[in-house]
């Protein structure tokens, strides 16, 4: 295999260079290794192998992924049927559009990455469904206003209706100075009132140590870490009306039977929140 893999450019947007570099770790292609997925490398493998001698972080996709399911569930349930996923990921069971179309087979996802390998996945299945049933759009968090005005999303969603905005275990990925909060106000401002965040992030609350060493694991891969702590987290959701019971450990937030003992102690928080 060549060392780096070039891509055809179809789709635009800032997809680190539109390369996949198999040397550098990327944290869709960890998550999807700690997932059990079949999308990953050498480099991906050594560096969960690595966070995991830090920290149970396998636990952390599991109890995270299934934390997306619930939520996404829940929405569906409660009505909602437009569903805007960034950092969708590889396609995993338990996805946004699995979840949202086994309650809802009219809903519209969307998912939103900048790996390139998510979006080659997408590219391989153009004209049919993606492997995660959603339609697949390059973007990056950090620029808001080019994910609000891809002509895909606007084609797909509409955005005079309520649309769940997903940033599921994606904004620990983006540190303060690229101004998170102000993307995330940028996204709640465009969508209407009745729209869902939802929100999930890694926060040193619980073990600092064990934080402090996977972020070390994670200096190896394409991206910088932030961990931050439950009153930052709470502040992704100013200006919104809280779904009980808030922002609160993954496994807290309506919790089913797949919820095992010892979930507690993933140091992750998330929650929902509604638009006014
Ligand atoms: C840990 S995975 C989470 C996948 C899925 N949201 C879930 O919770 O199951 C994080 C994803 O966010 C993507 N990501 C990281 N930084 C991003 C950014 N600045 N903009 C868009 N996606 C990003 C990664 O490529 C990866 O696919």
């Amino acid at each position: 295999m060549p060392d780096v893999q070039p891509l055809n450019s179809d789709l635009n947007g800032d997809l680190n260079g539109d390369l996949i570099d198999p040397t550098v770790a990327t944290p869709a292609r960890i998550y999807s290794y700690l997932l059990g997925g079949e999308d990953h490398f050498p480099a991906d493998r050594a560096a969960a192998e690595k966070a995991l001698e830090a920290m149970p972080v396998r636990d952390f996709a599991r109890v995270n992924r299934a934390f997306l399911t619930r939520t996404v569930r829940h929405l569906a349930e409660t009505g909602l049927d437009q569903f805007l996923d960034i950092g969708i990921g590889l396609p995993a069971p338990g996805s946004t559009a699995e979840t949202a179309l086994s309650v809802r087979p009219d809903a519209r996802i969307v998912g939103v990455d900048n790996d390139p390998i998510v979006l080659a996945h997408a590219r391989a299945h153009r004209g049919e469904p993606a492997p995660s049933g959603a339609t697949i759009v390059a973007g990056d968090v950090r620029r808001p206003a080019e994910i609000l005005e891809n002509p895909e999303v606007r084609g797909r969603l509409d955005f005079d209706r309520p649309v769940a905005v997903l940033l599921v275990a994606v904004l620990h990925f983006v540190v303060d100075e690229d101004d998170p909060y102000g993307a995330v106000r940028t996204l709640m401002d465009a969508v209407a009132p009745g729209s869902a965040l939802v929100l999930s992030q890694v926060t040193a609350d619980l073990d600092p140590d064990g934080v402090g060493a996977t972020a070390k694991a994670y200096a190896r891969s394409s991206v910088r870490t932030a961990v931050r702590s439950h009153k930052e987290i709470s502040a992704f959701f100013d200006g919104l009306e809280p779904v009980a019971p808030g922002v609160v450990r993954l496994s807290q937030w309506h919790p089913d039977e797949q919820v095992l003992a010892g979930d507690d102690r993933i140091g992750m928080y998330g929650g929902v929140a509604l638009k006014p």
